[in-house]
C-alpha cells in the first residue's frame, strides 16, 4: 500500500543544496589508478586513435603528462610496455630485461613521484610474436606452468626496478602463487600483488590491443580469460587468488560486472580493485561524439555506480582527467 501523499520523495531533491546533502560523494582521487603505455625512444607521443585523450609516450614525455595528473591528488598508475617489434619472442622474455621499457620506466618514475604508487601489468601479450598471454606448447594452446616461470621472472624484474605493486594479468592458473614464491625467495616481501582474479574474456578489450599491440594473432584467449556466461567460475576465480596470496583482487572489466564486485565483495576482506577498461572507455567518448549523451555526464555516473557497487579502487583512464570529470 502507498503511504502518498504522506511520503513525498521530492522533498529530499527540491534543491541543489538538498540533493547535495542526500548524495554519496564520488569516489576521491587517491582511488583512481591510471594505465600507461609506455614506447622506447624519446620526445615521442603517439595517439592512440581509439581511445581519444589516450596516448602510447616516451618515458620523457610519460614523466611531463604525469605531472599534472599527479597533482590532481590520483593514488598510482599502472605501467603497460608496448616494445618494438624486434623485442618479441615466442616466450616473451623481454617482458624481464633488466633494463627493460618497465623497468626503465620504473626507475625514472619513481625517482620523480616517489610518493606516487606504481604498479606493474604483469603479462605476456605485449612481448610474444602471437600475441597470447604465455609461452604456446606444441598443441597450440597456452603452456600454464611453462608461462608461470616467466610471468615470475617479470614480476621480480618490476620489483627490482622499485615497482610498489604488480599486476599479473595473465590467468594463468596458479599465477599468484608463483610470483608470492618468487618474490619472497628475491627478498621482496612489501611488495603488493594485485591480482586480476577475475578478468573475463570480453569484447570490451578492443581498443587496448591496439594501445598495447596485443591482439593474438590467431584464436582468442577464451581458454585461460573467465566466461562471462558462468557465475560461479567468476567468483572462485578470486577467492583462489585470495588463497594463493594476492593482497589485493580486481573484477576487470567494470561496467558490465557490477554485480561480480558486489558479490566478490561479500566474500572477502580484501581490498577489490576494478577496472574500467578501454572499450568502455571509448564507447561513452563516441556516444558524446555523436551527440547521444554529454561526456562528463556519463562519466560522473558510470563511475558513482562502479563506485556503489563496492570497489575500493578504481583503474581507470578517466583519471588522467580527473580534475574535468569528477570536480564540480
Ligand atoms: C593484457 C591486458 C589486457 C588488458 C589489460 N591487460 C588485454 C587483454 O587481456 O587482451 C585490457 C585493458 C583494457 O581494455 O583497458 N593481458
Amino acid at each position: 500500500m502507498s503511504s502518498f501523499p504522506c511520503t513525498r520523495l521530492r522533498r529530499y531533491r527540491r534543491t541543489e543544496s538538498l540533493r547535495q546533502m542526500f548524495s554519496e560523494p564520488l569516489p576521491p582521487p587517491s582511488k583512481f589508478i591510471w594505465p600507461i603505455f609506455i614506447i622506447e625512444g624519446k620526445g615521442k607521443e603517439i595517439k592512440i586513435d581509439s581511445m581519444p585523450g589516450q596516448s602510447r609516450m616516451s618515458i620523457d614525455i610519460a614523466l611531463k603528462r604525469l605531472k599534472p595528473v599527479v597533482e590532481s591528488g590520483i593514488g598510482g598508475i599502472m605501467i603497460f610496455g608496448v616494445p618494438e617489434d624486434k623485442c618479441k619472442s615466442p616466450d616473451g622474455r623481454h617482458a624481464y630485461m633488466k633494463n627493460g621499457l618497465v623497468q626503465n620506466a620504473v626507475r625514472k618514475i619513481k625517482k620523480t613521484f616517489p610518493d606516487l604508487i606504481v604498479f606493474t601489468d604483469v603479462c605476456l601479450c605485449s612481448y610474444t610474436k602471437h600475441g597470447h598471454c604465455g609461452t604456446i606448447d606444441s598443441n597450440g594452446d597456452v603452456d600454464n606452468d611453462a608461462t608461470l616461470e616467466t610471468l615470475a621472472k617479470v614480476a621480480v624484474s618490476h620489483a627490482e626496478a622499485g615497482a610498489d605493486a604488480v599486476a599479473p594479468s595473465a590467468m594463468m592458473d596458479g599465477q599468484v602463487l608463483a610470483i608470492r614464491d618468487s618474490l619472497s625467495e628475491n627478498g621482496f616481501k612489501n611488495i603488493l600483488i594485485m591480482s586480476y582474479s577475475t578478468k573475463f574474456a570480453s569484447s570490451f578489450y578492443g581498443p587496448f590491443r591496439d594501445a598495447a599491440d596485443s591482439k593474438p594473432m590467431s584464436g582468442d584467449r577464451k581458454s585461460y580469460q573467465s566466461p562471462f556466461s558462468d557465475l560461479k567460475q567468476a567468483i572462485r576465480e578470486s577467492i583462489e587468488d585470495e588463497k594463493e596470496g594476492a593482497d589485493i583482487l580486481m573484477v576487470k572489466p567494470a561496467l558490465c560486472y557490477l554485480d561480480i564486485i558486489s558479490k566478490i565483495k561479500e566474500r572477502t576482506l580484501l581490498p577489490v580493485a576494478t577496472y574500467n577498461v578501454s572499450g568502455e572507455y571509448s564507447m561513452l567518448i563516441a556516444s558524446s561524439e555523436r551527440g547521444f549523451g554529454d561526456l562528463k555526464a556519463m562519466v560522473r555516473e558510470s563511475t558513482a555506480a562502479i563506485h556503489r557497487s563496492g570497489a575500493d579502487i578504481i583503474i581507470s583512464y578517466w583519471a588522467s582527467r580527473y580534475k574535468e570529470m569528477f570536480e564540480l
